[in-house]
């Protein structure tokens, strides 16, 4: 723990104890123990006894008092060394177990005339400072405090972390049944942790338990969500209740939930999240700067900075230092075409001439100090003037500036980075990506939404909602191609959700993607219910089987008809589409039922593994892979076709640790 200068601790500095005296603090300030043997007092002052008084010498023998303690006057003559032993009878301090003495569970060693504390009890961990708790591993069943639907997880300094297994929700001492898998259970639980309340949709997941009407019964299942008596299919205000429907501007939501009562806005977009829909505020992103006068409309810029004066600030310019006034990206990467060169060395989704580390794969494009370089090929990532790793580092904390490098419990981890490893806020151990200060939890409430049939209008484009703080997705209509993207682009990471349709309408597909750098380059995984030829048959008759696919999709012509063909069939198609792995069993999903998905990315080298799961059963897993064709990227979900689609509990997290020897083996017998 950093030690800080509260006024707590200035009343130790200004009373400390005797020196020798243990100190402990207590609510009240502080207390001390007892004035060390041979002096007397009440532990801030301690003066000598005279031991001399209680006549502790051999009789006959002069006794000498000192500070502390006393001696007996040395004596001269062999008969008199002969006859004459000095006695001295020991405390035994360590009686009732050292009580007050040392921290409990620890051993009290008693010696000739003191004591002293010595290790932690069997059973507990710790030492004298830190104190002395109940051992925890993960190695033994016994010391295995987790629930036996848990995963027990050892972290850093040997804490314990139990979390329910797949299909399982509770605390992770006690797991119940979540059949929804959205993390909450079937039933109530006896413990204190929100994720042990009864889910209030049951078969429905809704990882936010979202319940308008506070009825017990969340909107996800309730067939009048808010309670006005207006069946949700019927009402023009799901969530907030209107039993006069009013509807001014005659869009598809009422006045009562309406952000803009009198101008038509469908999507009711809200860039500042000031309550007043884009379409009726002139001041869209809350900069102070009115729509008309901002050179970026839906990104707050005060400063109006615009480099290459094309009308477009920086804050918001796909090109910042080239003329784009269009602003056109035709490959949906968030780089303007005129800026746009594609040529991309290393693979990461960056084109050489912004990546910030040109020539070392790396997606995140992490940059610490912000001095241009990124981490992956910076020595010093926190410019503290310790090197990352050469003498004289390796910096105790490498993304935290602390040129004195304090480490006061001296584990070899910096006093200022020592729960929080990169300082943005969130402690490691809840924190998605603990060694990148710009990625915290998962959160999907930003995205892009990429069309992939532009042209087309065999239907319409997809509908996303966005649920529970970013981490659950749902898509509402039948629709064209689409996918939702986050904007966090990651190296390696694991990505997990649950996946559920929750109609019996329809059979088409639904899935997620990973490595996404354009909308010609990205991995999909997508699942189909039944076998269908696809409804156009131009370019080319496509054809999709049921059963699970992983797809590296490298379209040579972008979105369209093209791709989008190539995206229903199962199977490779030339410039656009292979297909990496399809699950052998070549079942549909079923509808209305949940399924997990784990997926393992290691841009690195290759590797990817998709698992999915049924409840708490695999059910498929594609075991290694090996592809390169996307080094890295952003995530997302998709859909094609299919309406009513849930994508709940979404986790992501940074992982750039390979997968363990038994893969490893795999993954060397792979081809390459
Ligand atoms: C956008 O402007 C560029 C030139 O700056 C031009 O080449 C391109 O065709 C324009 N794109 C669109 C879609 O208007
Ligand atoms: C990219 O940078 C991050 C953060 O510095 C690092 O954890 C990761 O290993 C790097 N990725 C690669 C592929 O080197
Ligand atoms: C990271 O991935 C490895 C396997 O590649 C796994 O063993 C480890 O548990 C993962 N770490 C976290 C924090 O999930």
């Amino acid at each position: 723990m950093p030690k800080k200068n509260t006024s707590h601790s200035w009343k130790i500095l200004l009373y400390s104890c005797f020196r020798g005296v243990r100190c402990m603090e207590t609510a009240e300030g502080f207390q001390c123990g007892p004035c060390p043997e041979g002096l007397t007092g009440n532990g801030v002052t301690c003066s000598d006894i005279d031991e001399c008084r209680y006549s502790p010498c051999f009789p006959g023998v002069r006794c000498v008092n000192t500070v502390p303690g006393f001696r007996c006057e040395t004596c001269v003559g062999l008969s008199y060394a002969k006859s004459n032993k000095q006695i001295c009878l020991d405390i035994d301090e360590c009686q009732n177990g050292g009580h007050g003495l040392c921290v409990p569970n620890s051993h009290c060693i008693n010696t000739l005339g003191s004591y002293h504390c010595g290790q932690c009890k069997s059973g507990y961990t710790g030492d004298q400072v830190r104190g002395c708790q109940a051992e925890r591993s993960c190695r033994s069943r016994a010391l295995n405090p987790c629930s036996v639907h848990a995963r027990c997880i050892e972290e850093r300094r040997g804490e314990v972390t139990c979390i329910c297994g797949i299909g399982w929700a509770g605390d992770g001492y006690i797991c119940g049944k979540d059949v929804d898998i959205d993390g909450y259970p079937n039933e109530e639980l006896s413990c204190p942790a929100e994720s042990c309340r009864k889910d209030n949709c049951k078969f429905v997941p809704n990882s936010g338990q979202e319940d308008a009407d506070g009825d017990g019964v969340g909107d996800a299942c309730d067939e009048d969500a808010d309670g006005d008596g207006i069946p949700n299919d019927q009402d023009n205000c799901v969530l907030t209740p209107n039993v006069n429907q009013r509807n001014s501007d005659q869009d598809i939501f009422g006045d009562a939930c309406d952000n803009c009562r009198n101008v038509l806005n469908n999507d009711q977009r809200d860039t500042d999240g000031d309550g007043k829909g884009d379409a009726c505020d002139d001041d869209m992103d809350g900069d102070g700067i009115k729509n008309l006068l901002d050179n970026c409309q839906r990104i707050p810029n005060q400063d109006q900075e615009d480099k290459d004066n094309d009308g477009v600030g920086d804050a918001c310019d796909s090109c910042p230092t080239v003329s784009n006034p269009n602003q056109s990206d035709i490959d949906n990467d968030l780089v303007g075409d005129s800026c746009d060169t594609n040529q991309d060395s290393d693979g990461d989704g960056h084109q050489d001439s912004t990546d910030n580390c040109p020539t070392i794969i790396n997606s995140s494009q992490l940059d610490t100090d912000k001095d241009g370089l990124g981490d992956e090929c910076d020595e010093d990532d926190d410019n503290d003037g310790i090197p990352d790793l050469l003498p004289p580092g390796p910096d105790n904390c490498r993304l935290v500036p602390n040129p004195g490098q304090e480490d006061d419990n001296g584990d070899g981890v910096g006093d200022i980075c020592e729960s929080d490893f990169d300082q943005d806020t969130v402690i490691d151990r809840i924190d998605v990506c603990p060694e990148n200060a710009e990625i915290t939890l998962t959160d999907f409430r930003a995205y892009q939404t990429v069309v992939l049939d532009p042209e087309g209008d065999a239907q319409i484009d997809p509908n996303w909602v966005v649920l529970n703080q970013g981490m659950e997705i749902v898509q509402t209509m039948n629709s064209d191609p689409g996918l939702a993207v986050g904007y966090t682009a990651f190296n390696g990471v694991d990505f997990e959700g649950t996946f559920h349709v929750n109609t019996v309408t329809d059979d088409d597909y639904a899935g997620f993607i990973f490595g996404y750098q354009d909308s010609s380059s990205f991995y999909v995984v997508m699942w189909k219910q039944t076998e269908q030829t696809y409804w156009q048959a131009t370019p080319f008759r496509a054809v999709a089987e049921p059963g699970i696919q992983l797809k590296a999709v490298k379209s040579k012509t972008g979105p369209g008809e093209h791709l989008r063909n190539s995206l229903w069939h199962t199977g490779d198609t030339s410039d656009q589409v292979r297909l990496l792995w399809k699950d052998p069993r070549n079942v549909g999903w079923k509808d209305k039922v949940s399924y997990r998905w784990f997926l393992q990315h290691r841009p690195q080298i290759g590797y990817i593994r998709a698992r999915f799961y049924e409840g708490s059963d695999l059910v498929a897993d594609s075991g290694v892979t090996i592809d390169t064709t996307m080094r890295g990227g952003r995530l997302g979900v998709f859909c094609f076709s299919q309406e009513n689609i849930i994508w709940s509990n979404l986790k992501y997290r940074c992982n750039d640790t390979f997968p363990g020897s038994e893969q490893a083996v795999a993954l060397l017998q792979a081809p390459q």
